[in-house]
């Protein structure tokens, strides 16, 4: 599977993300993240619904969601319903993950689920064949910028093995530069959720470093 880069919007100008969205895929970006967050399962807010529909008509790619939130189920309808490509949930936001993938397929999306940096690997055998995505948490979630825990290039490798020869993307989310870029491609991962590196250098105004940051990404990536 070829890598992928996905650009984190928690890393845009908050004023500005329709613009930010049409820049970053001028640049060559397929795919947007987006990172939920309530202030309860990470200890930061950033949007919900609303938001994420009124994204939808900038992305011409990818919607790609990212719930940090707790609880997720009662809240995985109202997100399906903005259009989002990939809904993925956290394993640790409730006891009934398995249930919360199910309703997000349901519900007509990709389903993803997303492994803190202290979570083992062992729950994510009996979900392998519900999910279209893995993300493995490379910081612990909540905030931008942080630095890449080196403890996950194993836990990248032994959730690839896992994974065989499903079709599930493999996802790492946090500390992704051109130095952990190699890394994470190395041990299996192929979509890079990007945020801070990504948007190093570069504005609406000026959005030509979010592309050269793009390509730094992917040709560090070994693609
Ligand atoms: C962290 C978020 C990430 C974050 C990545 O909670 O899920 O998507 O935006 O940002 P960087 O690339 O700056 O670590
Ligand atoms: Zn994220």
């Amino acid at each position: 599977m070829p890598v992928t880069i996905a650009p984190s919007i928690l890393s845009a100008d908050f004023a500005d993300f329709g613009a930010e969205c049409a820049a970053l895929q001028a640049q060559g970006a397929d795919w947007i993240h987006v990172d939920v967050m309530d202030g309860h399962f990470v200890p930061n807010i950033t949007f919900g619904p609303q938001m994420c529909a009124a994204l939808r008509p900038h992305i011409r790619g990818v919607m790609d969601v990212h719930l940090m939130i707790a609880p997720v189920d009662p809240y995985v309808a109202a997100f399906a319903a903005t259009g989002a490509d990939y809904l993925t949930a956290h394993l640790e936001a409730g006891p009934h993950i398995h249930r919360t993938l199910q309703a997000i397929r349901g519900a007509g999306c990709k389903a993803g689920v997303a492994i803190n940096p202290g979570t083992g690997i062992e729950a994510l055998a009996h979900l392998l064949d519900m999910v279209d995505l893995i993300c493995v948490m490379t910081v612990n979630p909540g905030f931008g910028g942080q630095a890449f825990i080196p403890a996950m290039e194993a836990k990248i490798a032994g959730i690839r093995a896992m994974i065989g020869d499903r079709p599930i993307r493999l996802q790492v989310d946090g500390g992704v530069t051109v130095e952990t870029a190699p890394v994470v491609a190395r041990a299996g991962a192929d979509v890079l959720v990007a945020g801070s590196a990504l948007f190093k250098g570069g504005s609406v105004a000026d959005p030509a470093p979010y592309g050269a940051n793009l390509r730094a990404l992917l040709a560090a990536a070994g693609r």
